[in-house]
């Protein structure tokens, strides 16, 4: 199948509803654009899910979302390369590529949120006020026009997948939410199309955060369990390394609810910090010594 290149959601609801007639699944892969290998992990992730047969439907979603940016940040210089996106996705095997015009998505008139209330409270929800309902908004957009068995998001944008599946949860959405893996560079740094905007001594400072993950999770494999301690440590190597800090946090990996002391499994640190004025995110499972 060649990809299809599709503006509109009328368009893919006609395709959605030919698809569905033929008893054929769809994954989806939304997206911001500015693809990445970070990207591509999610769409070999969409394609595992369809299988080698190729009775499915891989789709892939471009839109710079203006609801998930707040009134000072990056809206304007989010980085857009809609031809180069087009090839990657033509390269990997993408059927569907839904670039929609902001119109498209939010015409005259739009007066219907979503918002995830607890989850989008804490931590990026802090700095970023309106930004969760942004992306709430936006992915039950696209997952009631695609009506896909299978979403896929990565797990750098750990709070976004946490309220993804709470949304799809209780909004009876039925759709299969699949987390993927940071993809990082040799030094460790999470992939993100907001790293393009990093100045050469913001590139070397923006190591930190996942030094100072690498170094939370060491601690605790090697027996500290107080989670205050890890993340006194944390913020002292983002201070140290020039990284103006938003948050450090240990938390639970469904609620986001602080731990403390760190017992038992699914818990996860997660960072944020400005290396210049790039705002960057990371995570890191931590695992529990026995
Ligand atoms: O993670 C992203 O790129 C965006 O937040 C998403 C999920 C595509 C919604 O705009």
């Amino acid at each position: 199948m060649s990809l299809s290149f599709l503006t509109t959601a009328a368009q893919v609801r006609t395709r959605v509803a030919a698809l569905a007639a033929q008893g054929r699944p769809l994954a989806l892969v939304p997206t911001m654009g500015c693809l990445h290998a970070g990207h591509l992990a999610l769409v070999e992730a969409a394609k595992g899910r369809l299988g080698p047969e190729g009775g499915g439907v891989a789709a892939l979603s471009l839109f710079v979302n203006p609801l998930q940016f707040g009134p000072h940040e990056d809206f304007g210089r989010y980085p857009r390369q809609l031809e180069e996106d087009r090839g990657v996705c033509e390269r990997v095997g993408i059927d569907w590529l839904y670039a929609p015009p902001a119109q498209e998505v939010y015409p005259p008139g739009f007066q219907t949120y979503v918002s995830c209330e607890a989850l989008s409270l804490p931590l990026c929800g802090q700095s970023r006020p309106g930004h969760f309902r942004g992306v709430a908004t936006v992915v039950c957009k696209l997952l009631a026009l695609f009506r896909p068995r299978w979403a896929v998001f990565g797990e750098k944008d750990f709070q976004q997948l946490c309220l993804i599946r709470a949304l799809n949860r209780d909004l009876d959405l039925g759709v299969e939410i699949v987390g993927v893996p940071i993809i990082r560079e040799a030094d460790g740094l999470a992939l993100s199309s907001r790293n393009k905007l990093l100045s050469a001594t913001e590139r070397r400072q923006a190591t930190a955060l996942f030094r100072v993950l690498s170094t939370a999770r060491q601690r605790c494999c090697e027996g500290e369990r107080r989670a205050w301690v890890l993340k006194e440590e944390a913020e002292r190597g983002l201070l140290e390394a020039g990284i103006r800090m938003d948050y450090v946090a240990i938390v639970d990996e469904v609620g986001l609810a602080p731990v403390e002391p760190i017992e038992g499994r699914g818990i996860r640190m997660l960072v944020a910090g400005f290396a210049g004025g790039i705002r960057l995110i990371d995570n890191i499972a931590l695992p529990c010594p026995d």
